[in-house]
């Protein structure tokens, strides 16, 4: 059976990171898997707002929850992700409701950055853990923009610098719903309206 693609496989929100930079042409490689994101009308509402200066480097990583601050810091590249939604395409309904995408967008150029990183051996770790109006403040971004995620980047780094509770998630296995969970096969099944949380408490009753 064909594998999955190893930057798929690979990729982890890992939190350790070495400190040397990422490259500028490690980074323009990123910004190109980005910009060959579809969207709906070619509409491309998103946005990278990059703290490249030491001062809205530091401005970004105060606007960053303060369980994100301890180990997002050592992140030599912090990236937010933002949209337009006034740019973007709406999808419409028969009865003339509107599905907006913009988020939707977003997060398919958030996966392709994330799996680009993982090929160029980079961690990429997508974080929503930040106050957005800082955010627009520090990159001067207008009132309509929304930021999505905050994505720290950088060379892996040893994983004992972190804490000790940060280490064990470091290390911990990928935890997932098994596909009959993921899949809905014609029908809408009991498992498809598990979420994972009760999921995994119910496996661990099993296990006692
Ligand atoms: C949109 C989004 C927001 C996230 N926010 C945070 C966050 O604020 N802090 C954090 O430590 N991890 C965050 N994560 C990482 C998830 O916790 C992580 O992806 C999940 O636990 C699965 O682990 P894995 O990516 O290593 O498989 C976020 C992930 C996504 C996609």
């Amino acid at each position: 059976m064909p594998e999955l693609l190893p930057a798929l496989a690979n990729r982890r929100a890992r939190r350790s990171f070495a400190p040397e930079p990422v490259p500028a042409e490690l980074q323009e490689i990123l910004w190109r898997a980005v910009s060959v994101a579809p969207s709906h009308g070619n509409s491309q509402a998103t946005r990278l707002l990059v703290a490249s200066s030491p001062d809205v480097r530091d401005q970004l990583i105060a606007a960053l929850s303060d369980g994100n601050r301890g180990w997002a810091s050592a992140a030599p590249l912090l990236v937010a992700i933002a949209s337009n939604p006034a740019h973007d395409r709406t999808a419409a309904n028969r009865d003339g409701s509107e599905r907006e995408l913009w988020a939707f967008h977003a997060g398919i150029a958030t996966g392709n950055l994330l799996a680009q990183a993982t090929e160029l051996g980079l961690v990429a770790h997508p974080m929503a853990g930040f106050d957005e109006p800082s955010v627009r403040e520090v990159f001067g971004a207008p009132e309509e923009v929304r930021v999505l995620a905050v994505v720290a980047i950088g060379f892996p780094g040893e994983v004992s610098q972190l804490p000790d509770d940060l280490q064990k998630r470091e290390t911990a296995d990928q935890q997932r719903l098994p596909l009959d969970h993921l899949v809905v096969r014609d029908e809408w099944r009991p498992e498809n309206s598990e979420s994972f949380r009760g999921y995994r408490d119910a496996q661990r009753a099993k296990q006692g």
